[in-house]
């Protein structure tokens, strides 16, 4: 079964291409490679033994896109590809509306003159904007976003609801990830963030390693557990395996699918640090600093609708998160 997966040489995507392949399933992908490197492909193949048919193109790239669906016979597509820094978006929203919402628009167009009309889509929790009460469920409030990122989100979610109800035989799939962290086990594939990295994980991962001096730990006068923000870290490796169970279990039914892509249980800042500390052998260093602007409180999924109707459930602890970021950190120090 052939799978477009677009923004497949990023984080997500590639592990995703890992599972979908060890589950005989053949990925497409295609990729500016504006946030990802070509050695991807080669860390594929050195895990599964395949290396999967990559185009370097934009999804923005209506007559690429016919030429792909004209050339194979595409059954349903993983579409990844967009842009996801927060503050880059509150500096650049014309580039991110044109990036994340044009860009599946003309996906969206061009999958329809194909008669391909299975689509999942990488949503994010961040629709969810400041929930009113943890744990989330699919039907929280949505669209009260912070920033033009979290926007472009919901707006692609809406124009995906309204295609569903104007053409019923499509069939898409949203999926609202919480904190994708982790790496693939073998250490041959992770996050690669370039320049400073935005999100917990790989920072405090680029510390570790000794690419930074500490970690600023952006607040801890929050009503949590501990002080520090609390988030739904999920390891990507389960995240991919949500990706198949979603193409599995509702990727051949017409209609809108919504699922959040979660654990369940929050972490804290503090927490997170910890559970790193053990996986590397040593203390993380880091500094009390003032809140970042727009973060909230603390925000976790819950789990109940994927696994009621998708039988998935993710399995991996935080301990396995940080033991496997730690061997892909110190085994690419300087990433791919
Ligand atoms: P990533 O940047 O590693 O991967 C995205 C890929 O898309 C990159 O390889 C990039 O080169 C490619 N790309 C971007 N714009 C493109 C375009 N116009 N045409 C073709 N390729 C393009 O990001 P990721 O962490 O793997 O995220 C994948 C998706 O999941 C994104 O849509 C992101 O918004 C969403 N998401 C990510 C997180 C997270 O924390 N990582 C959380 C929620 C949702
Ligand atoms: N944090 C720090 N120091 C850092 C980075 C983060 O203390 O250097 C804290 C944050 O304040 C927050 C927690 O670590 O409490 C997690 O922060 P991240 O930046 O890793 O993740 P966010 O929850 O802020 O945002 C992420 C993605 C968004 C996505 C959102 C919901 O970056 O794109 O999850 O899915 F929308």
């Amino acid at each position: 079964m052939e799978v477009l997966i677009t923004g497949g040489m990023g984080y997500i995507g590639s592990h995703t291409c890992v599972e979908m392949i060890e589950a005989g399933m053949t990925p497409i992908i295609i990729d500016n490679l504006c946030n990802a490197k070509a050695e991807v492909l080669n860390r594929i193949e050195q895990i599964t033994g395949v290396k999967p048919l990559f185009l370097q193109g934009d999804i923005r790239d209506e007559a690429f896109l016919d030429s792909l669906f004209a050339a194979h016979d595409i059954h349903s597509v993983i579409h990844f590809a967009g842009l996801k820094a927060v503050g880059e978006s509150v500096a650049k929203p014309l580039e991110y509306y044109d990036n994340n919402v044009n860009g599946s628009l003309v996906l969206a167009r061009a999958m329809r003159k194909a008669g391909v009309k299975r689509l999942v889509f990488s949503s994010s929790a961040t629709v969810y904007g400041d929930p009113q009460q943890v744990p989330i469920t699919e039907s929280s409030p949505v669209g009260e976003t912070t920033n033009p990122y979290g926007t472009s989100k919901f707006m692609v979610e809406q124009c995906l609801t309204d295609l569903v109800h104007a053409e019923p035989d499509w069939s898409v799939t949203l999926l609202r990830y919480f904190n994708p962290v982790g790496a693939h086990p073998s250490g041959l594939m992770g996050e690669d963030p370039q320049g400073i990295p935005n999100n917990l994980m790989p920072f405090i991962a680029q510390v570790a390693v000794g690419r930074r001096e500490k970690l600023a730990v952006f607040g801890d006068d929050y009503s949590t557990k501990d002080g520090t923000g609390v988030r739904d870290y999920i390891h990507v490796m389960d995240l991919a395996s949500g990706h198949i169970a979603a193409l599995k279990g509702v990727g051949e039914k017409a209609g809108l699918h919504v699922f959040n892509l979660g654990t369940g249980q929050g972490s804290s800042v503090l927490e997170m640090v910890q559970a790193f500390s053990q996986a590397c052998g040593k203390p993380v260093a880091y500094e009390i600093c003032p809140r970042r602007p727009g973060d909230i409180a603390e925000c976790w999924a819950s789990t109940e609708k994927a696994e009621r109707e998708l039988g998935w459930k993710a399995t991996r602890s935080v301990a396995e998160m940080a033991a496997d970021t730690w061997r892909w950190q110190s085994n690419n120090p300087q990433g791919y």
